[in-house]
């Protein structure tokens, strides 16, 4: 089968989109599928595995002409729900969540509205507001602050000073219009992975705990730098693990998501709190969900596959 594999994007998770579809196209090719690299440019351009451009009608005659197709792009204008709806109107099956999950889950504002309304413990958290401090929003430092539509942790900053956050706020604002304000959640950081297969039965990865240093965030430097410690399977009780599965569950499916997810916690002495969901989550050999299935036995291009089998291939 073909299968169209659609990186890049025009956004600041540019580059690590383009290495999770690297190695989403050679897992592909593996399976002795046929993969079609597209990607998007971080000026919006549509190109082709050669880096050349394509006109859009090109790329959607390239998306048309493939059996399915199998997005993997992080972030504002991929990753909320925008590949999903292209796919949809032109009629491509593809592995992965459809408009609404996507939409809903890169909104982390939105994220908490439906996580609040299923009973899941979320951080307390406002969208900021020119003029209108934490304090007066009802909120207790420290605080995180962080842009509503981000990814990769770029634009979050830990601040411990109430002075410090309009700063901060305007900082974060370079990475999208709306800037939520945190509150600090003190907790391990442990996520989960979950995905529908073939036969309607969710598949869970095993749990991941990042190892962070005490007072700090799993930031946009330790994604990237190699410094991150990934325990997996984490080392949590039956209970939290239970609590966690059942959390992701609930978003999952309130969501409405398809293809893979992963939901990421704070475990506190009260259990779980969600920190948020990612619907186009990094998939390289080395990122956390590839990690998580291969803990369970499944390997990377098992797990390719059974993303693929999902979608009825
Ligand atoms: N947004 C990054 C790619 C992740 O969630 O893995
Ligand atoms: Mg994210």
């Amino acid at each position: 089968i073909r299968i169209a594999v659609v990186g890049g994007g025009s956004n600041d998770e540019h580059a690590v989109s383009r290495a999770s579809a690297a190695s989403v196209v050679r897992a592909i090719r593996e399976l002795n599928h046929t993969a079609v690299p597209l990607s998007i440019g971080e000026d919006g351009s549509w190109q082709d595995e050669h880096g050349t451009v394509l006109p859009a009608y090109r790329a959607v005659e390239t998306l048309t002409g493939c059996d399915i197709a199998f997005p993997v792009l992080h972030g504002v204008g991929g990753e909320d729900g925008a590949i999903a709806g292209l796919l949809e109107l032109c009629g491509v099956p593809y592995a992965g969540s459809p408009v609404r999950a996507g939409a809903l889950g890169m909104d982390k504002h939105a994220t908490k509205l439906i996580a609040e309304s299923l009973g899941i413990a979320t951080a307390k958290a406002r969208v900021a507001r020119p003029g209108i401090d934490a304090a007066v929003m009802g909120l207790q430092p420290p605080f995180v602050v962080k842009p509503a539509a981000g990814g990769s942790s770029n634009g979050v900053f830990v601040v411990a000073d109430p002075n410090g956050v309009a700063q901060a706020v305007s900082r974060a604002r370079v990475f999208g219009d709306t800037v939520l304000i945190e509150e600090y959640v003190a907790g391990r950081e442990v996520d989960i992975a979950v995905f529908r297969d073939r036969h309607g039965v969710l598949r869970f990865g095993a749990a991941l705990e990042i190892g962070v240093t005490p007072g700090s965030v799993f930031g946009a430097a330790e994604k990237y730098d190699g410094s991150a410690k990934f325990t997996v399977p984490a080392p949590i009780s039956d209970a939290d693990e239970t609590a966690i599965r059942h959390a992701a569950v609930l978003m999952y499916e309130g969501l409405g998501c398809a293809g893979v997810a992963r939901f990421d916690f704070f475990l506190t002495d009260r259990g779980p709190v969600l920190n948020e969901v990612n619907t186009a989550p990094g998939m390289t050999e080395r990122s956390q969900v590839p990690l998580m299935y291969a803990a369970t036995g499944l390997d990377y291009a098992g797990f390719i596959a059974e993303l693929l089998h999902a979608v009825g291939h």
